[in-house]
């Protein structure tokens, strides 16, 4: 009796302070942290362990919080314990005992401000290291890398994503739609490391990723639904900056000659047995790429960017820096079909492409043959796919290789074999079904440039192919 009545007052004082501290948001009271003990020890404790060892799941009631206050981002708890965010086991946490998700005990912004004021203060957990992962050079394309390795190493088994909008894996775990909002990235990190440290004989899951991958899937994951992530962007970094042309070409020579031959011909020793060939370098209008996909398909490979993996990835060889130079040398040397000037690229452009033209594309699987276009060429939808096309598709857009309309005669197109499809040839492109086209842009033409738009939503594939059925019309 006595023991409830001094929670009770403790309690009380609690909120009293609370209200006062609101307008000091900065500071933390001490007694905001004891209320959150208090709060904790009874409303959450039956469910919740929060010192101890680490137990299987199939012996506890609810995740374990030891390690609360190094685990969730301060919005989120509020949020979660606010009643404002949705379970996170699609099929109830003990899923042994029953399917459903229960609903969560939901406290005041008071109580809730309270308990996270004491996770930050008593549940850092000691083997999380802070800044053990430094995210400030973490950019997009590593973020598909993450999410990629997610997907390699049988993570969405158990733990479900979104894929262009749908769900996408199996719920038995933790959902990680808006991981990024909820935790943070050095325990993403450690627990990575080793699951069963924090979660014994619970179904988890050990994978075989090496320290590379392993930063990558934790970048995923700490970014993932976090729009107040800014990725890093290393085109517009120092050592774009201080380019050099003259150290440019000299790793032209070293590295990429073997295969580009030494003008940039595509001509080098090992371009022989490739499939499809080195670009010929020489013939494609450099300086019109934009820098973004220069950097990802020099620093990290062909694959990086849906193309061959015939295309090594450089970065680690040449570093930060002479991936710069080597990108400054190219746009430099490098002007397009008839050497320097831009204006004969701009003629080579208004010119028609072959027609009918030579067609050996492969047939698509019929996972895609079957397909038909669901949307309508309707102006927005006719609007959206231009503005893809011409500008926005990643890693590159189209017109690079097609052109600007669409005759295959983009700044890229020259130095091209097989050369891009000529969309203008209405008696070569009506034999090509809308199925076998959304194939193509998904997977890429394998022995081909044309890459694999694996990033595109199914609709904007569907936008872009009613575009470019409109230049044979
Ligand atoms: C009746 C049992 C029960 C009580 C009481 C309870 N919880 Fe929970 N809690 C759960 C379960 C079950 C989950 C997992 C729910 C889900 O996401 O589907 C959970 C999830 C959480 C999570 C997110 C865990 C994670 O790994 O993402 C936090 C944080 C949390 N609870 C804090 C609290 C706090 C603080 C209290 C007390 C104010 C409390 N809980 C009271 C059962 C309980
Ligand atoms: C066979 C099922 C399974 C697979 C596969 C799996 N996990 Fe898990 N994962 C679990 C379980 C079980 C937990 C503990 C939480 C729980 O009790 O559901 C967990 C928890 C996590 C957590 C902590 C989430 C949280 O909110 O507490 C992370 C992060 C995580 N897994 C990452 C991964 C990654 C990365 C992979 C792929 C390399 C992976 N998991 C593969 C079953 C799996
Ligand atoms: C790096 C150059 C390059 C880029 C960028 C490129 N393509 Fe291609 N594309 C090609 C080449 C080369 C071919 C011819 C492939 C072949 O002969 O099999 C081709 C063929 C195609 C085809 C014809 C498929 C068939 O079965 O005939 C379509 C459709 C297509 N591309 C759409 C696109 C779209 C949409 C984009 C932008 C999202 C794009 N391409 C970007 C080089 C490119
Ligand atoms: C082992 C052979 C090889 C070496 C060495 C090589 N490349 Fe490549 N590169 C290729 C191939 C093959 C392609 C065409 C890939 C495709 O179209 O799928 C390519 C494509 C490219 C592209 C993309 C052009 C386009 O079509 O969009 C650039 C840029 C490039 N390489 C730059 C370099 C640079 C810079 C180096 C040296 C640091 C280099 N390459 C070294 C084989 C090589």
């Amino acid at each position: 009796m006595l023991k409830r009545y001094s929670i009770l007052k403790n309690q009380f004082i609690g909120f009293c302070l609370m209200s006062f501290l609101m307008s000091l948001p900065t500071i933390v009271s001490a007694s905001s942290v004891e209320l959150g003990e208090q709060l904790v020890k009874d409303q959450c404790s039956t469910c919740h362990k929060f010192k101890g060892q680490s137990e299987s799941r199939f012996k506890i009631k609810g995740p374990d919080l030891m390690w609360g206050g190094s685990k969730f981002k301060r919005p989120w708890l509020i949020d979660w314990l606010r009643g404002k965010e949705p379970n996170l086991y699609q099929e109830g946490y003990r899923w042994d005992v029953e399917q459903k998700p229960q609903p969560h005990v939901i406290l005041s912004e008071e109580g809730a401000n309270a308990v996270a004021d004491y996770f930050e203060k008593h549940l850092m957990g000691f083997r999380v290291k802070k800044d053990a992962i430094d995210l400030s050079h973490f950019t997009e394309l590593q973020a598909g890398f993450g999410r990629q390795i997610f997907i390699d190493h049988s993570c969405t088994g158990c733990h479900q994503i979104m894929d262009d909008g749908q769900k996408m894996g199996g719920p038995q775990s933790t959902t990680f739609f808006n991981s990024g909002k909820r935790l943070k990235k050095d325990w993403i990190l450690r627990f990575n490391a080793m699951p069963p440290d924090f979660v014994p004989h619970s179904g988890e899951f050990v994978a075989d990723v090496s320290e590379l991958g392993l930063h990558y899937v934790t970048g995923f994951l700490a970014t993932e639904g976090d729009d107040s992530f800014k990725f890093y962007e290393p085109w517009t970094s120092q050592h774009f900056k201080n380019a050099d042309t003259k150290r440019g070409r000299t790793i032209y020579k070293e590295y990429c000659s073997q295969c580009h031959g030494a003008k940039g011909d595509g001509d080098g020793p090992a371009a022989s047995g490739l499939e499809p060939k080195p670009a010929i370098h020489a013939k494609m209008a450099m300086d019109q790429f934009p820098l973004d996909y220069l950097y990802n398909v020099v620093y990290y490979g062909g694959k990086a960017v849906g193309k061959s993996p015939y295309m090594p990835y450089w970065g680690l060889t040449i570093g930060e820096q002479g991936v710069a130079d080597v990108i400054a040398f190219m746009q430099d040397e490098f002007k397009g079909d008839s050497g320097a000037s831009s204006g004969a690229t701009a003629v080579a452009q208004k010119a028609s492409g072959k027609c009918p033209e030579k067609r050996t594309t492969k047939k698509v699987s019929f996972k895609y043959s079957n397909k038909k276009n669901p949307l309508k060429p309707n102006a927005s939808n006719l609007k959206a796919g231009e503005t893809l096309y011409q500008k926005s598709a990643k890693p590159m857009n189209c017109q690079l290789c097609h052109g600007k309309n669409g005759n295959g005669k983009g700044p890229g197109g020259a130095g091209i074999n097989p050369a891009p499809r000529n969309f203008t040839c209405s008696s070569t492109i009506k034999d090509v079904s809308d199925g076998q086209m959304f194939g193509i842009i998904k997977e890429g033409s394998p022995g081909t440039a044309m890459p694999a738009f694996k990033n595109l939503k199914d609709k904007q594939v569907w936008q872009m192919i009613h575009y470019i059925r409109q230049f044979s019309q």
